[in-house]
């Protein structure tokens, strides 16, 4: 007996959720080979990329055939020809200034948001909202920045701030002090959002308390209302005090292509424990571009394309079309009683269960008597007990077939 494991890995639950979703549904269609499931719980998107996207993406593999236009090893943090399209057409429009070396393009927010914890300290204490996508979670829990989980469902030594519809599903600000904040906005999983003032908020708090905010803005794209920011840099000093992750998953279909990046402004700092600071753009370049070899050159020109006018334009109908089966699953699930948050800014509709169900009770019973695959709230956390989350991401014909048999069942 010699090699050790990392034992703070034995502290997380013993699956990750969307991984215990996915067993269920195994065993329960073995066991039901008839019956036509319609899933809406992870959130992946079902139309595929747009056209302009795939003519890139297709040309781009021909440059790779060709010896006089291959390429071997691109730059870690990516190709400047994308940084500079994300920094014109997603920043420059909301009058924020971001520069190229402040952009990390990479394969996925999941994985950015999983690793940034690296860079900073052990002892540095994480705010959570609750419910909250697990990555976060689950990667401080591997790092060794919690204890035990305890009765309550909350692992020990992290600050959970509970969004739920009494206090409608604003977070407060923590009571004790906490040093790494990460927010999802609009939120994975209750769909719901913040406005510009209710924001200002926590980059003020940041900004007071020295603490660093972790925005992930993977869902910007569904934002219609006007007084939702879709950036955490729209709000005065934020490029002091926040990193922000977005993906090209969620809007132009990325999720099994792969493109995402992380804005990490350069005037962000940390301290080592004699006080001394250190610039966090140097510590996640120093990161990546040892632990990372960069995203593949025909996924980046296919994510340029991303921002072409025809890119944008087909983006838009697919996000109209998914923001379509949000109102659908929305007005159907109120028709028939329940109560029903999020899915206007957002894919995600987080429904609360009825007669008084717990998450998996739900779950079970929208499996087993109307094979709809949905995600329990209680897996994002004890707050998510007693809710319950729908995805928009799926076929017109699928989601209007799901709420069809949802309305059958008496509850
Ligand atoms: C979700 O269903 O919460 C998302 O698909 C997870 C992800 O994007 O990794």
């Amino acid at each position: 007996m010699s090699v050790k494991i990392n034992e703070n890995y034995l502290l997380l639950k013993s699956n990750y959720i969307f991984i215990e979703i996915n067993r269920r549904v195994e065993e329960f269609q073995k066991e039901n080979p008839q019956a036509q499931i319609i899933k809406m719980g992870i959130g992946d998107v079902t139309r595929p990329l747009p056209k302009s996207v795939v003519n890139a993406f297709e040309n781009a593999v021909l440059e790779m055939g060709n010896s006089e236009t291959f390429k071997g090893y691109g730059p870690e943090q990516g190709y400047r020809f994308l940084a500079e399209e994300i920094i014109e057409k997603d920043y420059k429009k909301l009058g924020v200034e971001v520069s190229t070396d402040e952009i990390f393009i990479s394969d996925a927010a999941k994985c950015d948001t999983a690793n940034i914890q690296e860079i900073f300290g052990l002892k540095n204490i994480i705010a959570v909202t609750d419910p909250v996508y697990p990555v976060y979670v689950d990667s401080n829990v591997m790092a060794g920045r919690s204890g035990p989980m305890q009765e309550n469902g909350q692992y020990s030594g992290i600050v959970y701030l509970p969004c739920t519809a009494e206090n409608n599903f604003i977070p407060e600000l923590p009571k004790t002090p906490v040093d790494l904040i990460y927010l999802c906005l609009p939120n994975n999983p209750t769909g719901t959002t913040l406005t510009r003032d209710e924001l200002s908020k926590w980059v003020d708090y940041a900004i007071e308390h020295n603490s660093i905010i972790l925005f992930d803005a993977a869902y910007e794209a569904y934002v219609t209302d006007e007084n939702i920011p879709r950036s955490i840099y729209e709000i005065e000093g934020a490029k002091k005090v926040a990193i922000e992750f977005r993906s090209f998953s969620k809007d132009a279909g990325f999720t099994g292509t792969r493109c995402a990046f992380t804005v990490v402004p350069k005037d962000i700092t940390a301290f080592d424990c004699e006080g001394k600071a250190y610039d966090i753009n140097s510590l996640w370049n120093r990161r990546q571009t040892t632990k990372f070899n960069g995203v593949s050159y025909p996924v980046q020109v296919a994510a340029k394309a991303v921002y072409s006018d025809n890119g944008q334009k087909e983006i838009r109908e697919s996000i109209e079309y998914y923001l379509k089966n949000a109102k659908i699953i929305r007005e159907s699930m109120e028709k028939i009683g329940l109560k029903v948050y999020g899915g206007v800014n957002s894919p995600y509709i987080w429904v609360k269960t009825p007669l008084n169900m717990d998450s998996w009770e739900f779950f079970d019973l929208l499996l087993n008597k109307a094979y709809i695959v949905g995600t329990p709230g209680v897996g994002f956390g004890p707050s998510g007990e007693g809710y319950f989350r729908l995805t928009a991401f799926n076929t017109l014909e699928n989601t209007v077939e799901a709420m069809s048999r949802i309305s059958k069942l008496s509850i």
